[in-house]
């Protein structure tokens, strides 16, 4: 489950192909997608490759895993604004089936409901990319969160609120709250693909490997899937 690979690059082309063979197979696969630095080189190399080959990215759909709660789409630290950025501006994905929650909508737990229920009405993710936090959440489950979760409001960790904090002009513009997809919706996702880089990631994963399946670490949850990889680069993989 675990495996490690030199370098971001080779990852992204690793990742790469996973995602472009399971598109092939299936041109309105139902994908999962995560944001963060981590997931800049695979998506870099993912539209390099689609170009290239030529691949069909308009019958599938797509669900991220999460957003800030008070900005909107336009705002350029939003997962929206980020999604555009990497992927959607860049391919021909079709607008109405790439789904984000919505980081201003009045009625959230309505909100929450219909997001987890708009994804077992698409048939379920196929494949989920997740990255990770430095406290071990995915999505923006924090430690403790109950794996029998479905979306939510969630308070952001003060660990959480530092790490994300570099994006921002100051700590005050950092959100306090985000939208996540929770962890039995990514548990139910057929494949589950987790990526790690960089010397930051190190101890976390070091802790992951180590860690029983438990709510204490969310992101252990992967551990306990029958189709989950987790994959490190060289960096990320120094402590285990
Ligand atoms: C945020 C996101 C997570 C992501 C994590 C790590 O908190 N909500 O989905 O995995 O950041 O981000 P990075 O890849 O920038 O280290």
């Amino acid at each position: 489950m675990f495996f490690s690979l030199p370098h971001p690059q080779a990852i992204a082309d690793y990742v790469t192909t996973r995602l472009i063979q399971l598109i092939q197979k299936k041109p309105n696969a139902v994908l999962g997608l995560a944001t963060g630095s981590t997931m800049e080189p695979i998506y870099e190399q993912f539209c390099r490759q689609v170009a290239k080959q030529d691949v069909n990215v308009s019958e599938l759909t797509t669900f991220n895993l999460d957003e800030y709660i008070g900005l909107g789409a336009d705002h350029p630290q939003s997962y929206h604004y980020y999604m555009r950025q990497y992927l959607f501006n860049r391919l021909a994905f079709a607008q109405h089936r790439t789904f984000l929650p919505d980081g201003l909508c009045g009625d959230l737990q309505e909100q929450c409901e219909r997001y987890s229920r708009l994804i077992l009405e698409a048939g379920g993710i196929d494949l989920q990319l997740l990255g990770i936090g430095s406290n071990g959440h995915i999505g923006f489950n924090e430690p403790g969160t109950p794996f029998a979760s479905r979306t939510h409001v969630v308070a952001l960790s003060e660990q959480t609120r530092i790490d994300n904090g570099r994006f921002f002009d100051s700590m005050d513009e950092v959100p306090t709250q985000a939208i996540t997809l929770g962890l039995q919706d990514i548990f139910e996702a057929k494949e589950i693909v987790l990526v790690a880089t960089g010397t930051n990631k190190a101890q976390i994963m070091a802790d992951l490997y180590h860690s029983p399946v438990d709510e204490a670490m969310p992101a252990s949850i992967v551990k306990a899937h029958p189709h989950a990889m987790i994959i490190v680069d060289e960096a990320a993989a120094a402590l285990l």
